[in-house]
């Protein structure tokens, strides 16, 4: 979602406007303004695109120089005009725009219930309005201050008050928000792009910074109340560059989105001692989880390798068989779906026809459906009786990187949750797991930290037509990602075989200086790989090796190595991914090719 805010003395409603037009490459599902008018604080919103609200206000403008606007893509509550932001108290004289996510609304939203608030709408956000206008004796600054300190979460805020309304108070909790500095008027962003039309001067506020804007100046300071001096950083970047915070491209952008991808979809769903997984999203009884004998994964894609990684963890942790199906296969081989399967779909977009077509059918049998989606209100989210959010944020780029590690977390989360229930595994193996997996956001920053190793790998292949990932157990569903990120940029032809299979016939196409990039993380499995690796050395392919850290057979027979940190093995799909992503980027970079928007491929596709 996006932020814009406006003080100053030109109108406010189209720069805001304008502001949240650069954002929309972010994505969002609705929209809205708020304005001190001559008639005290308005607000008009508009549930989705942004010419529904331009609409709106061209047939009845908000008049005034203050102003704050805002582009939502849902998170709690699903997209509709009343869901919207900006979101007001019952006294109509405070607002504010938000983004991220509140994690403890609900005891403050019980705690505002009981002082006599009435809330209109789902969302957390709404919460804040209500917080600060209870905190209020006079001081906004200080209102914000008591509310922000009693709100958990990663968020950014702008608030307007109509007791002062001079004033435009901005606060940065881990969501981005830079302040723009202009002429007699100032402006706030969730990024550059937001306000770059207008002024190249910024602040760029740090987590747990907060600004005062009025028409004559900014105030920064901590949310302790502690003034900051900061310079002023000038912007050389053209829109384009903004868009994507200094990254060449989304994708790589995304890529390196994924540590906070990790630490969003976990937050929350830990318990306060972190050994246990709390999943209120999942509204299955204790009986219903006992009762499924089985569960179906199904999914296209991206979505669907996640699914066959979702299968090794569901088996493992949970001890239940499951089967991952490609959707649009599923629905035509008449599944045997009983009362108790527990069918899952999994899907960035929630709208992919096949997927959608699947998660009807298994309705109409009478299973339960549970959907992993990176889009709230989407479909899928709509029709499955339970929903696990990935918070990845809006994904741009066609190949999906950030969603996918998300679902897996999400994969993650739903085994130990069903082991929590079924007493399939020692409370001691799933507090060491949780503690892994909030290990791992800092694990993908050390492999992003030598990414320079993998763009010379990509530099090698990219000289290539044809290659193959091979693996074994969850390395081989990890190299058939990788294998398809490959080709859907690079255009480059690979083959993902899982690598004990590859005797029984592609063997025949391994020749001179063939590129084969070898997962081998599964310490259980490594002796059986390098078996393989050493089959297809022998028949002259080169050899790219994945390894985990600390490892040190492998070196021995393969021709380069990337070490992934070390992990638990059921975790390293998480990490493994990661330098596969890179090297398809890399090698798309190398041939030319446009990364975003690869040929023939769409981000979302609704026909089956
Ligand atoms: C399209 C995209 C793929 C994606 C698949 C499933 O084919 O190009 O990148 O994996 O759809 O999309 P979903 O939104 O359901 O995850």
């Amino acid at each position: 979602c996006g932020i814009v805010g406006y003080v100053g003395k030109r109108d406010s409603q189209n720069i805001l406007i304008e502001g949240l037009k650069k954002l929309e490459y972010r994505g969002y599902d609705s929209a809205g303004v708020a304005v001190f008018t001559k008639d005290g604080l308005q607000v008009k919103k508009s549930k989705g695109r942004l010419a529904n609200l331009e609409s709106k206000l061209g047939e009845s403008p908000l008049t005034g120089s203050i102003g704050i606007g805002h582009t939502r893509w849902a998170t709690h509550g699903k997209p509709s005009d009343v869901n919207s932001h900006p979101h007001t108290d019952n006294s109509q004289k405070f607002s504010v725009v938000h983004n991220g996510i509140i994690e403890n609304y609900i005891s403050l939203k019980e705690e505002l219930v009981a002082k006599g608030h009435v809330f209109v709408s789902e969302t957390d956000t709404e919460v804040i309005s209500h917080l600060i206008a209870s905190l209020y004796d006079g001081d906004i600054v200080k209102a914000v201050q008591q509310a922000v300190s009693r709100m958990r979460g990663a968020f950014a805020l702008g608030v307007l008050t109509e007791y002062e309304p001079e004033k435009l108070v901005a606060v940065r909790l881990a969501s981005p928000l830079v302040i723009g500095v202009g002429e007699g008027e100032n402006f706030i962003g969730s990024d550059i792009p937001a306000i770059l039309d207008y002024t190249r001067n910024v602040y760029i506020l740090n987590d747990g910074e907060m600004a005062v804007l009025t028409t004559d100046g900014v105030e920064l300071m901590t949310l302790e109340g502690n003034f900051i001096s900061r310079e002023l950083f000038h912007v050389d970047w053209d829109i384009v560059t903004a868009e994507k915070a200094g990254f060449d491209h989304f994708m790589l952008k995304e890529i390196h989105e994924q540590p906070k991808a990790y630490r969003d979809t976990l937050s929350s769903r830990i318990d306060a001692s972190g050994t246990r997984v709390v999943l209120d999203e999942v509204k299955m009884s204790q009986d219903d989880i006992r009762s499924i004998q089985q569960v179906h994964i199904v999914a296209c894609g991206t979505a669907y390798h996640a699914g066959l990684v979702g299968k090794g963890i569901i088996e493992k942790l949970a001890r239940i068989p499951v089967e991952t199906d490609v959707a649009s296969e599923y629905r035509y081989r008449s599944p045997i779906i009983t009362p108790n399967t527990l069918v899952m779909v999994v899907s960035q977009s929630g709208e992919t026809a096949d997927t959608l077509a699947a998660l009807r059918e298994a309705k109409r049998c009478g299973a339960r459906v549970v959907a992993i989606t990176n889009v709230v209100g989407s479909s899928v989210a709509r029709e499955a009786d339970d929903v696990i959010t990935t918070w990845a944020g809006p994904e741009i780029a066609v190949a999906s990187t950030k969603a996918y590690t998300s679902q897996l977390v999400a994969f993650y989360l739903f085994g130990l949750y069903l082991a929590q229930t079924l007493g399939t595994q020692e409370a001691g193996y799933i507090a060491d797991v949780i503690a892994e997996l909030k290990r791992l956001p800092e694990k993908v920053e050390r492999i992003l930290e030598q990414a320079d190793t993998i763009k010379n790998w990509a530099e090698q292949v990219a000289t290539h037509n044809n290659l193959f990932f091979i693996g074994r157990g969850l390395d081989y569903a990890v190299a058939l990602e990788g294998s398809l990120k490959l080709k859907e940029i690079s255009y480059i032809h690979s083959e993902a075989y899982a690598a004990g299979e590859l005797k029984h016939g592609t063997l025949a196409l391994i020749e001179e200086g063939i590129p084969v990039i070898a997962l081998a993380t599964q310490e259980e499995l490594l002796e059986k790989t390098v078996s393989n690796i050493k089959e297809v050395k022998a028949r002259g392919a080169h050899v790219f090796g994945l390894n985990a850290e600390g490892e040190t057979e492998l070196v021995k027979t393969v021709d380069e190595v990337f070490a992934i940190p070390h992990t638990l093995q059921l975790l390293s799909p998480a990490l493994s991914v990661v330098p596969l992503q890179l090297l398809a980027y890399y090698a798309s970079l190398a041939r030319g090719n446009d990364v975003d928007k690869p040929r023939n491929l769409a981000k979302s596709v609704t026909v089956e």
